[in-house]
């Protein structure tokens, strides 16, 4: 299978007054299309860093980061937005929905926002919904939901505008046991139904444990596990 994202020898280094904290060394990676890659690390070994650089949020010190054949990190404005829009769904700890909105309008915004039609986002939204379980909780502000729904109400969101890659950070981070699985079996096999690539960062060892592909990030290099 082909590569969707290729990186090569990658630097981040961060600058903060004349001290230099080099976070990401010389990393080269290559992820096939569809597949999962689940990568854990110490906290500070660069896990949210180096998915910053994915998804173009943050700019490498050298190096080059390929998405199907195009440089990222040598994009306009204008087009890292486009690829941030549409290329990219993001999953983060805290869960970011919008509480005067409720969990349909939440996960319909992206897409609205991009120039569909309203009703037509809603229905994407509510199918989408309908697939991590939450269909009873449409008319739910984030407030009126549970840390576990919530994430799911993010996982969806994460995919309504139909990005070819999911980048999660520590999606599992603020949940329990029994939610956590239930959010990683939803990511999980979303990814899988919908043909999507996931690039996960966690501490959740069994999460881990549970994919195709476990690196860990040390002193800035990946390693297979
Ligand atoms: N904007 C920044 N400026 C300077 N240093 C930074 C910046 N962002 C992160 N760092 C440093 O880079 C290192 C890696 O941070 P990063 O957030 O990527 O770690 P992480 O692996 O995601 O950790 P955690 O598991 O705690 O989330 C840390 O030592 C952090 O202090
Ligand atoms: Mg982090």
């Amino acid at each position: 299978m082909s590569n969707i994202i290729e990186i090569q020898s990658l630097n981040k280094t961060y600058k903060t007054g004349r001290e230099q904290l080099p976070v990401i060394i010389d990393l080269t990676l290559n992820v096939k299309k569809n597949s999962v890659l689940v990568i854990t690390g110490n906290s500070g070994s660069g896990k949210s860093t180096f998915l910053n650089l994915v998804s173009g949020l943050e700019v490498p010190t050298s190096g080059n980061i390929y998405v199907n054949n195009k440089r990222i990190d040598k994009m306009s404005e204008g087009e890292l937005s486009l690829y941030r829009r549409y290329s990219i769904g993001l999953v983060f700890q805290f869960h970011y929905l919008l509480n005067d909105f409720t969990a349909l309008e939440n996960v319909m915004l992206p897409l609205y926002m991009a120039g569909t039609d309203k009703k037509v986002a809603r229905e994407h939204a509510y199918l989408l919904l309908q697939e991590v379980g939450l269909e009873d909780r449409i008319s739910h502000f984030p407030q009126e939901l549970s840390g576990g729904e919530r994430q799911r109400v993010a996982v969806a969101r994460a995919l309504i505008n139909n990005p070819e890659i999911i980048l999660a950070d520590e999606p599992t981070g603020n949940l329990d046991e029994k939610n956590s699985r239930t959010v990683e079996n939803m990511l999980f096999s979303l990814v899988e139904k919908h043909a999507k690539t996931l690039i996960l960062v966690t501490h959740d060892t069994t999460l881990a444990s549970h994919a195709e592909h476990h690196m860990e990030l040390v002193n800035g290099e990946l390693h297979d596990v």
